[in-house]
């Protein structure tokens, strides 16, 4: 038997091979890993979730007076609370089997010692990372398989506000600091600041040049509905009429296309070619910014072993989403080249000479369960055969019931941080098959920067507090009441705009 250990309780009650309940000493925490042994096995468990009661101050008591009298009756050492807390069982300390027996009622229960503890969750393994210190027992280090990234994906999912984008940089981090490349598609402009001494961090613009678009992605550019046929057909045929031709310069192209729209007449009749005009001059500026003729390929500009930031703060979202699908579609390209030549030992023009990481922000907007966007096709070929190639898919969202279920379903690894909706908590897991009822459940006790890391790139779930990115500057709410007060005296000095009308009668 084990001794200098704190013990926290006995187990009580039916228990499972995979689950038992415990009455406590002290109120167990969540995240607490507690240590176990009975039938010749050594078992680390997970409490999942905690409860405090009461035999004498039950609910049936209706009076304050009364409680008073009871608490103010009760001596020294007599009892008023118990404890008791709920075990999900990980598996034995080395293999981390389950063992096909349960634990017998009486068993103590102990905390896990930090050296049982250690083994499990920071092995001293190359491609094992840090992110951050188990949350109930801080000296020892939460590490995750970054490979299990590349190969099996990644989503991390929590309200706003919870430390997301956080993991993000950490990640990216990590992976730069190996010598990876990881490409970050940037709508909120929040990792362009990034500064870090440590890693390269490339901002990309998201210039693309207009042969190399795809009519599709265009289209979705100047925001011409995916049921607008005959507009599509249109765009299409000038499209590809401009391409065959000789143009030097983007302004020429749009000149072109524009003149084009006006001259060619649809069989649909002229107000066709009219709308798609409107649109395309609607977004001209956009278009201006968007298309360069001296950019060749978007992958032109990828630095190998940086945290290369798309950004894509000043686009809509259906223009960031024709510029995801045409960033996936080259990167996928483009490894399966690398890949096949390698295999065949010829020489290529690749130029993703290694695996790379893939992250979309704002995952239900691009990766909607309600709306077809372009990026949504291309990320289900990326959690399809990404890994066979090499390419990773990192997916963030604050709303995880907005996510389209069948590439969720796909995805090998979770992190999640704290997540109130009940109706997030059910789907997640609904759909992530990592992720238990018992363990969403919980997600409304954890604070800022709090996960839960379920799945491939844990050997168990893994309750962990995130590392802070110190020089990631943060998507902070904005400080509306102390920015009032710095603009004060402007507003007092114009008071004749403040004059008050009353409603007529
Ligand atoms: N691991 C962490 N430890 C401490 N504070 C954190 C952590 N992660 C995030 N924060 C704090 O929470 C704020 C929001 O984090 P952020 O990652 O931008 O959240 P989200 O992307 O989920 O909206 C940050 O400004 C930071 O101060
Ligand atoms: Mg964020």
């Amino acid at each position: 038997m084990r001794t200098g250990l704190e013990l926290l309780g006995y187990i009580v009650g039916e228990a499972k091979p995979y689950r038992a309940t415990f009455v406590a000493l002290r109120p167990p925490q969540l995240g607490e890993y507690v240590y176990m042994e009975y039938s010749g096995y050594s078992v680390v468990g997970l409490v999942e979730s905690s409860i405090t009661g009461s035999t004498v101050l039950t609910e049936d008591l209706r009076f304050p007076d009364d409680i008073e009298r009871i608490v103010s009756n009760i001596r020294g050492n007599e009892r008023m609370l118990y404890y008791r807390g709920s075990i999900r069982i990980l598996g034995d300390a080395d293999e981390l089997k389950i063992p096909p027996v349960s634990p017998t009622p009486g068993t103590r229960v102990w905390k896990a010692p930090s050296e049982v503890l250690e083994k499990m969750f920071a092995p001293r393994i190359d491609r094992w990372v840090r992110v951050g210190v188990l949350l109930r027992a801080p000296n020892v280090e939460a590490k995750v398989d970054i490979n299990k990234v590349v190969t099996r994906h990644l989503a991390i999912l929590a309200k706003t506000g919870m430390g997301k984008s956080n993991l993000v940089a950490l990640l990216a981090k990590r992976i730069a600091d190996k010598g990876g490349t990881i490409i970050i598609f940037d709508y909120h402009g929040e990792y362009k600041t990034i500064r870090s001494r440590e890693v390269v961090i490339n901002v990309i613009s998201p210039r693309l040049n207009p042969k190399n678009v795809s009519f599709d992605e265009l289209a979705r550019i100047i925001g011409i509905r995916p049921n607008a046929t005959r507009q599509r057909a249109l765009l299409k045929e000038c499209k590809e009429y401009i391409d065959s031709s000789d143009v030097k310069t983007s302004e020429e192209y749009l000149q072109r296309l524009k003149h084009c729209l006006r001259t060619r007449s649809s069989p649909a009749g002229r107000d066709v070619g009219e709308k798609v005009l409107e649109l395309l001059e609607a977004h001209e500026k956009t278009l201006q910014r968007l298309l360069g003729n001296v950019v060749g390929d978007v992958l032109d500009r990828v630095v190998l072993g940086a945290i290369n930031v798309v950004d894509l703060s000043e686009l809509r979202s259906y223009q960031a989403d024709a510029i995801i699908a045409h960033w996936i579609q080259r990167v996928l390209e483009d490894r399966k080249l690398a890949e096949w030549s390698k295999r065949q030992g010829l020489k290529h023009s690749a130029k993703l000479l290694h695996p790379v990481v893939l992250v979309i922000e704002e995952a239900h907007v691009f990766i909607s369960s309600t709306t077809e966007t372009a990026s949504k096709y291309q990320a289900e070929l990326i959690v399809r055969e990404g890994r066979k190639f090499g390419v990773g898919l990192i997916i963030v969202s604050q709303r995880p019931r907005g996510l389209d279920p069948n590439i969720l379903s796909q995805i090998g690894s979770l992190a999640v941080l704290r997540i109130v909706h009940p109706e997030d908590q059910m789907y997640i897991a609904k759909h992530c098959e990592p992720a238990t009822q018992e363990l969403m459940e919980q997600l409304p006790g954890l604070n800022v920067g709090e996960a839960i890391l379920v799945g491939e790139w844990v050997r168990v779930p893994t309750v962990a507090k995130i590392d802070l990115v110190e020089e990631k500057v943060f998507g902070a709410d904005i400080d509306a009441v102390s920015e009032w007060t710095k603009t004060k005296h402007i507003t007092e000095l114009t008071p004749e705009i403040n004059d008050y009308i009353p409603p007529p009668p």
